[in-house]
């Protein structure tokens, strides 16, 4: 057995813990940037009760950022954090789902620190950034997917460069996440189902890739066996709050597991797609992958991939994960091909490019390493 474990993150977790937001805000000043996306954080009603419950603790000016688009870019970054130093903020609150939370995490490092946010795409742990400079943040999720309020990762996109990469840092995880269920309430069946399938993903990858963490396992595991019960009961019943409770908890497990563990293939294929078609949501990108990948990566790990097997109830025989898989996906309406995503066959190539000159770190841990050219025969396979 081996592990490490720390997280500097205050979770409160809970139905109604958004009420607490102002008394966990008021320690970090009388100033807040609230950033979040376009329509459903106003749409649900939570940026307003976001900002009465700063208003009721003190806090004495809010603005609101509400530019965060899918896919978030650096571009997005930059502009937020010429604001935050312009306008002297204390602290960022992120509101909604892993866009706007990553480009909150992503915000504070910037504005806190020199550049801009693709100098610190792939940035070495280090001297050079200055931690008590950098703002405090807070993370309210409105999905049940992502667990970047609880983690150190920020994705961003640059549509120059078509890349999607990974800020992963440890001066980039929030000071706070306030993890309401009740908040997720209002998200749609497809959003449940793609924030669902990112965070099942999570599980998966975390628990069955080769860093040895077993504590991590623990907690990946845990949320896969949640969220296979419990993701096609929140897409029955969406006001189901005991089902979007366990899909919060299983998120928020899983944004822990992959701190620790990272992830894998299915991940580093995942982004080189999103990055060049960004209407693709990033759990349908992992969804059309996730077969053959799977397929591909049992072998290398059939000890981690029998448990998967007996977590998701098809019986004892690693190989079988394979079908748990599938079955999982058709079950909660996302068993579908790159094809159906829009992907041009032509671009296949360029994707399996990408994934070997963008996403090599994670070659090692995944299951079993692997070549550009099985890369490219895994694409050809979830092209469909
Ligand atoms: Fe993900």
């Amino acid at each position: 057995m081996k592990f490490e474990f720390y997280l500097p993150v205050e979770v409160i977790f809970g139905v109604g813990s958004l009420n607490r937001l102002g008394e966990v805000a008021r320690r970090f000043g009388f100033k807040a940037i609230l950033v979040t996306g376009r329509q459903s954080a106003r749409k649900s009603g939570a940026l307003e009760k976001a900002i009465d419950s700063l208003k009721r603790h003190g806090i004495k000016e809010v603005l609101v950022f509400d530019e965060v688009e899918p896919n978030p870019t650096d571009t997005t970054v930059n502009q937020l954090s010429r604001l935050i130093v312009e306008e002297k903020v204390d602290f960022i609150v992120g509101l909604g789902g892993g866009s706007a939370l990553d480009v909150a995490k992503a915000s504070s490092l910037v504005s806190s620190n020199e550049g801009s946010a693709w100098d610190y795409v792939n940035y070495p742990e280090g001297p050079r950034l200055i931690p008590f400079l950098n703002r405090p943040v807070i993370c309210v999720p409105t999905t049940a997917g992502t667990g970047s309020e609880v983690n150190r990762y920020s994705v961003i996109s640059s549509p120059v460069r078509k890349e999607k990469m990974v800020i992963s840092h440890s001066l980039n995880y929030p000071k706070a996440a306030i993890v309401d269920p009740e908040l997720t309430v209002s998200m749609s069946r497809k959003l449940t189902a793609v924030t669902g399938v990112d965070a099942f993903m999570h599980a998966l990858e975390a628990f069955t890739n080769r860093v040895e963490d077993t504590f991590a396992d623990h907690l990946a595991i845990t949320a896969l066996s949640i969220i296979k019960e419990w993701l096609p009961i929140a897409l029955e019943e969406p006001e189901n709050l005991k089902a979007r409770a366990q899909m919060s908890y299983a998120a928020t497990l899983a944004g822990i597991a992959i701190d620790r563990k990272r992830v894998a293939l299915i991940h580093g294929m995942e982004h080189p797609v999103s990055a060049h078609y960004p209407h693709v949501a990033h759990g349908e990108g992992l969804a059309a992958l996730a077969p053959a990948v799977t397929e591909f990566n049992y072998r290398g790990n059939p000890e981690k991939y029998k448990v998967v097997a007996e977590v998701l109830g098809c019986g004892s025989e690693p190989h079988r994960a394979v079908d748990c898989v599938v079955r999982f996906l058709e079950k909660v309406g996302l068993l579908i091909t790159l094809k159906d995503l829009g992907v041009e066959k032509e671009k296949l190539e360029r994707l399996a490019e990408d994934v070997y000159l963008l996403a090599r770190g994670l070659f090692l841990i995944n299951p079993v390493e692997p070549s550009i050219e099985d890369i490219y025969k895994l694409y050809e396979k979830a092209y469909g």
